[in-house]
């Protein structure tokens, strides 16, 4: 794990929006897996500027979402679908049939479960996976004893992440019960990983999912054993972790010749 830590935001969302663009002009046909909540917004807005100012095109991109409310429409304002639309594909030259996200109306959530895996394989596989990371440990909608080998399934949310995404709706009974998700081990067939997290809410899970044991009780945890993934976080987030210096020794000495 490469543990880059800036001290905003906007720093963090430079450094994945550089590393995201360096991908494309390598493979213009590149397949990126997006997140959704708060954490991406910065991301993906450095990536519409990068459209904007420096001519980033994504028109041959694909992507995949980690996942999607059950029962939102894509129009509905809390959908991811609509999130996406809002925060990034609105903004870039994207073509709306290379995007998905699970279709969280669909009749038959089992087969669309196994479509949505099959989609991914079809496409080659993803390149690179956008993670944030649940306030307890989960990545997409993994909650706390998901199987570290689990695909794309239904899931039902714990009360702590209705809870925390209660901000979005109007109140937390408007918060959907359950979702379809890629699972820990879709995430994990992924060739490579940026994991973001900001502010002092996530410093406690942060140190867990990178310094703690690998357990099912915090799903993050299982990129501990994923070759390539980097955890970039603002200072707040990497408060707790106990080698913060060193990771930062390690960025200040990085070789030329890597990226
Ligand atoms: C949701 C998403 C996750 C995301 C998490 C954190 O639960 N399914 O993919 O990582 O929220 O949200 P935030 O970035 O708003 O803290």
């Amino acid at each position: 794990m490469e543990i880059i830590i800036r001290p905003t935001q906007e720093q963090c969302a430079s450094i994945g929006g550089r590393i995201i663009a360096n991908l494309i002009k390598r493979k213009s046909d590149a397949v990126l897996g997006l997140a959704t909540g708060s954490t991406p917004i910065p991301l993906y807005s450095e990536l519409a500027r990068m459209h904007k100012d420096e001519e980033l095109s994504f028109s041959e991109i694909t992507t995949f979402n980690l996942d999607e409310y059950i029962g939102l429409s894509g129009d509905h304002p809390c959908s991811y679908q609509f999130f996406m639309n809002e925060e990034l594909f609105g903004k870039i030259d994207i073509r709306s049939d290379f995007t998905h996200i699970p279709n969280g109306e669909a009749e038959d959530i089992e087969s669309e479960c196994l479509e949505y895996e099959d989609a991914i394989r079809s496409s080659g596989g993803i390149d690179l996976q956008v993670l944030g990371i649940g306030s307890d440990g989960h990545i997409g909608f993994n909650e706390p004893g998901s199987s570290l080998g689990s695909r794309t399934r239904i899931k039902t949310l714990t009360g702590k992440t209705i809870e925390d995404n209660a901000r979005f709706f109007d109140n937390s009974n408007q918060v959907p019960r359950h979702c379809i998700t890629m699972g820990v081990g879709t995430i994990m067939d992924s060739a490579s990983l940026i994991l973001f997290a900001f502010g002092e809410g996530k410093a406690d899970i942060i140190s867990k999912a990178v310094e703690g044991p690998v357990s099912a009780m915090v799903p993050a945890s299982i990129l501990q054993l994923h070759p390539s993934v980097k955890v970039i976080v603002d200072e707040a987030a990497a408060s707790k972790l106990a080698n913060l210096d060193y990771y930062n020794e390690v960025y200040a000495n990085k070789p030329d010749w890597q990226e």
